[in-house]
């Protein structure tokens, strides 16, 4: 808190500071007739200064939602291009969705809050956005719709096709589906987040990416209930590091291969805690798509208790119905697991699903050590056409190769 604060003051000082930077402006939703009570609709106030800030003559317009306040906003977009090459977003206040679903009639089903095409946005402060998810979490129908139909409910906060975007210390609590997408953006930092949402609401990602390149998201608590995070086909040079992770399903990628071409590179998740989750960390992919999921490591995690800490899965297919047996398939390789050590509520920690045609290449464990809470039950990696090398890891990975010394996996010194 004290490095936000910290932030928000230099941000504002820096850009209040009459200079050769030219003016700032200032453009508050109050002064465009927000409410700010948690009943009244401020959705059009929000849009009237949006469009102020986004045509603002400065370099650098701040909108200022201010403190203390609860602004109800229904479906908005904040669209770009702006003019400015940066705006700044000081959302000190808190934002909530309506109560009922109703509120989406006439509006795209697909999101609430979204920020499209805008470059050099900057979203800073501690404020609240409250999706109000209960009611779609149920029924995510906006309409009564026969058996077997079925629907997806709002992402709370989109970003579409953006360049250069930061979020930084926000709360951001129960969405009605996903809370956050990244989509088709580039270069994107989020930091300090707390996003939150029961156990048990279903769909309720914390973030989801994919189509983006350069994404760094640091230091933040996600416990959803579902992904903390899920990056998906398009997205390259990810960095995940310093999540807490838990409850819900952990940090995954894909599931790629459901149409067509799907690469997901360089991805790099490192310093996290993974608590209660059902999955840890998870590459997965349907039978059948061609295409790569590589250059992908995961580096000083902490399993606290994970249901199935480490995952291959080539053959997913969550139904269970009408579950393909393709030939072709998503290569996976160079995928390292290094410093991982914890604890899981099964004893098979480790599951390596390669694909039966084109198997997974070059995938290293260094220094994993899970261990089972299953009383009696000692863990274990099962691995099906998995190729690479581990050394200093329990369970051992038969199937991958041991390392010299590692004499069929056991270390020495273990006997
Ligand atoms: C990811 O981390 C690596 C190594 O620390 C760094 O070189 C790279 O620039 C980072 N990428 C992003 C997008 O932050
Ligand atoms: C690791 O992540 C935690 C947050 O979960 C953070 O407080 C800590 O500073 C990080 N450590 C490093 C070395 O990045
Ligand atoms: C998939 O097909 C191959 C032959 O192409 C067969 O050997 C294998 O058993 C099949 N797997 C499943 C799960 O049906
Ligand atoms: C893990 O391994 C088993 C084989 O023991 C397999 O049948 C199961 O479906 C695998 N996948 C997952 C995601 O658990
Ligand atoms: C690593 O595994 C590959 C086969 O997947 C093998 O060719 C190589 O020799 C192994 N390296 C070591 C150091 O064991």
């Amino acid at each position: 808190m004290q490095e936000l604060i910290f932030t928000v003051f230099i941000t504002i000082s820096y850009v209040l500071t009459p200079g050769a930077s030219g003016a700032t402006s200032l453009f508050n939703v109050v002064d465009y007739g927000a409410v700010g009570d948690g009943k009244t609709d401020d959705s059009a106030a929000f849009s009237k200064a949006w469009k102020a800030t986004c045509n603002a003559p400065s370099r650098n317009p701040i909108l200022i939602i201010p403190a203390t306040k609860i602004f109800l906003l229904k479906p908005v977009t904040f669209s770009g291009p702006c003019k400015p090459t940066s705006i700044h977003v000081l959302m000190s206040g808190n934002i909530v969705a309506p109560n009922s679903k109703m509120a989406w009639k006439g509006f795209h089903i697909n999101r609430w809050l979204a920020f499209t095409h805008v470059n050099g946005l900057t979203i800073i402060g501690s404020g609240t956005i409250n999706g109000r998810g209960a009611a779609w979490w149920s029924q995510p129908c906006l309409h009564k719709v026969p058996k077997g139909v079925t629907c997806k409910g709002p992402t709370a906060l989109t970003f579409y096709s953006c360049n250069g975007l930061v979020l930084k210390g926000i709360r951001h609590i129960n969405s009605q589906r996903n809370h956050i997408t990244i989509s088709n953006c580039k270069d994107v930092t989020f930091s300090n987040l707390h996003i939150s949402a029961p156990k048990t609401s279903p769909n309720t990602d914390g973030i989801d990416i994919s189509g983006s390149s350069n994404v760094q998201i640091l230091n933040s608590f996600i416990g959803t209930g579902d992904d903390c995070i899920a990056i998906s086909s398009g997205s390259s040079h990810i960095n995940i590091t310093g999540i807490a992770c838990g409850p819900g399903h952990g940090i995954s990628i894909g599931a790629l291969g459901a149409h067509g071409e799907d690469t997901v590179e360089e991805v790099h998740v490192r310093n996290c805690t993974l608590k209660g989750t059902m999955t840890g960390v998870r590459i997965k992919t349907w039978q059948g798509g061609v295409g790569n999921a590589r250059r992908i490591s995961f580096e000083k995690i902490r399993f606290i208790r994970a249901d199935s800490p480490i995952i291959i899965d080539q053959y997913y297919c969550p139904s269970r119905v009408n579950c393909k047996n393709e030939t072709s398939g998503i290569r996976i390789s160079d995928v390292s697991y290094r410093s991982i050590i914890g604890t899981s509520t099964t004893d098979k920690v480790i599951n390596l699903s390669c694909d039966q045609n084109v198997g997974c290449t070059n995938i290293q464990f260094n220094y994993v050590y899970i261990t089972s809470t299953v009383p009696g039950k000692k863990a274990y990696a099962f691995s099906f056409n998995a190729h690479g090398n581990y050394t200093h890891t329990r369970p051992v990975v038969k199937g991958l190769q041991a390392y010299p010394g590692e004499e069929g996996g056991y270390l020495k010194k273990d006997g």
